[in-house]
């Protein structure tokens, strides 16, 4: 009994050490992985609600400030994000869209309903050539959506070559006339989006049929080919992967797109607060994420049976938080708050997008301005930068970095009721200046945490960066107030041959490591 007893304590001892150990961040610089695509930092624009007219577009004549209708505010903004690529002109919305009514003087273009999102007035003002000049403004490349739910190949085929074309034909004189010269370089180009949904309803097998034939007559000059993108699944399907990656050999294609969102209860008739939510829902938010790696994983190793040479590539085209809408206003314009819960959404996600970066070479975070998780709120001539643009610019270095091999030792379990998730993620990437970077998340949204740092078998010396954290889970930046959620310098020096890096409850850090 009393040798029990004595095991029983020498267990405990071991397994209350266990638990003490100090997590540690181990990375390994001399095995570079992947780079990490710039633009798994894209963006998305749909014609929906205030996302564009009025968020971005106010029109040459508007008082607000505005570069041939564009806003000067929020194109700065923009550009001090470094916005890699804008998607456009949908989601839903892009297969419904006649790029015909998007030309020519503005007063004459035709007005539409726009079904998809709140049934309002379409008016036409941003088309192709306001799109470009956007684009243009921010330095962003072009990912043009195309329409095969209600469009045509024939459709298709005339935009591209409207868009690209060089010689002289009716549709190039036509987009010279309409004050363009030079061709547009469209840099990605899809074939419809979520044919599965609002796309089509389609099934998988006859989508592949309609790409077929739609991608045969898709045809640009050679120096401005877009790579082109197939509409693919959603959440943990992978069916759409499997019959497009089979089914799309012999045709021009680069890529599949999949979309996968994020809400707190996880059913869409009552997704869950944006504000003022409980700790179950902090936690069941980010432990989706998690999901989010399992699916890229999922899909990916399919991929790599049918296309082992890992040529195509699998676009997360459409991500981020889906909220109730806010209250009082237009269910049909998708207007959510924004809060630190963000923030750490963005960050793990682009952890988990920097752990597939081979395949991943494109993410597209839903949606620019205005709209679900936006990094941009706007009213009348007023903004606000949200928790997640400060997200974003805090791991701009990683855009073209390469990656490197990061392992987590002894990270801690975060848990409320039945969820629990790993405490702490981490990232590391060589960037473009040379520099080491780490993006870290502490998910818990009570405790704090050290960690260590190990590159290689030595200790660096310090670590300079940036921190986001705020008091209350829900934190937010609001038109008019002060803002709760702000970047704040961080530095950590190395003290008795050790670096560690000291993180608050619920908060995201990105330094450079040093020495
Ligand atoms: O981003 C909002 C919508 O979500 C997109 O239009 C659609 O593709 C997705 O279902």
């Amino acid at each position: 009994m009393k040798k029990q007893l004595l095991a029983l304590v020498a267990t405990l001892a071991v397994g209350a050490s266990a638990l003490a150990a100090d997590p540690k961040l181990v990375i390994n610089p001399d095995q570079p992985g992947p780079v990490i695509h710039r633009n798994i930092y894209g963006q998305f624009a749909e014609h929906l609600g205030t996302g564009i007219y009025e968020g971005m577009w106010v029109g040459p004549e508007s008082k607000i400030p505005n570069v041939r209708g564009w806003r000067k505010d929020v194109v700065s903004a923009l550009k001090d994000l470094k916005v890699p690529l804008v998607r456009w002109p949908g989601g839903c919305f892009a297969d419904e869209y006649h790029w015909r009514d998007g030309i020519g003087p503005r007063n004459k273009r035709p007005i539409k309903i726009n079904t998809n999102w709140g049934g309002v007035p379409e008016t036409n003002a941003v088309g192709t050539h306001e799109f470009f000049d956007l684009v243009e403004q921010l330095g962003a490349e072009a990912y043009v959506n195309g329409n095969l739910g209600t469009g045509s190949a024939q459709e298709m085929s005339e935009w591209l070559e409207y868009m690209t074309g060089e010689g002289k034909s009716t549709l190039t004189d036509l987009r010279r006339k309409n004050g363009r010269d030079k061709p547009f370089r469209v840099h990605y180009f899809a074939v419809g989006n979520e044919s599965w949904g609002c796309g089509g309803n389609m099934r998988p097998e006859y989508y592949v049929d309609l790409y077929r034939q739609a991608a045969t007559f898709l045809k640009t000059p050679e120096n401005n080919r877009p790579l082109f993108i197939a509409s693919g699944g959603h959440d943990a399907r992978t069916d759409w992967t499997e019959v497009l990656a089979k089914g799309l050999k012999g045709v021009p294609f680069d890529a599949i797109s999949h979309h996968g969102y994020t809400l707190p209860t996880g059913k869409w008739e009552k997704k869950g607060s944006a504000v003022g939510f409980p700790e179950a829902e902090w936690i069941s938010t980010l432990a989706h994420t998690q999901r989010v790696d399992e699916w890229v994983r999922k899909n990916t190793a399919l991929l790599d049976q049918h296309d082992p040479a890992r040529k195509v590539g699998f676009y997360f085209d459409e991500w981020g938080s889906w909220y109730d809408p806010e209250p009082g206003s237009n269910p049909g314009f998708l207007v959510q708050r924004n809060t630190l819960r963000d923030a750490l959404l963005a960050a793990l996600h682009f952890h988990v997008f920097h752990a597939h970066a081979e395949r991943v070479k494109m993410s597209n975070v839903a949606q620019m301005v205005n709209v679900l998780q936006a990094m941009i709120l706007t009213s009348k001539d007023q903004l606000v930068l949200t928790p997640t643009y400060h997200a974003f610019k805090l791991y701009t270095p990683f855009q073209d970095a390469t990656s490197l091999p990061a392992t987590l030792e002894n990270n801690p379990v975060y848990k409320v009721g039945a969820t629990e998730m790993p405490g702490l993620s981490a990232t590391a990437a060589r960037g473009k200046d040379g520099k080491l970077y780490v993006g870290l998340v502490n998910a818990n949204a009570n405790q704090p945490a050290e960690l260590t740092v190990q590159v290689g078998s030595t200790s660096p010396k310090a670590a300079r960066g940036q921190l986001l954290t705020a008091a209350a889970m829900d934190a937010q930046n609001e038109l008019g107030k002060a803002p709760q959620v702000l970047p704040q310098a961080y530095e950590a020096q190395a003290a008795g041959g050790r670096l560690t890096l000291k993180l608050p409850a619920k908060s995201v850090l990105v330094v450079a490591i040093e020495g």
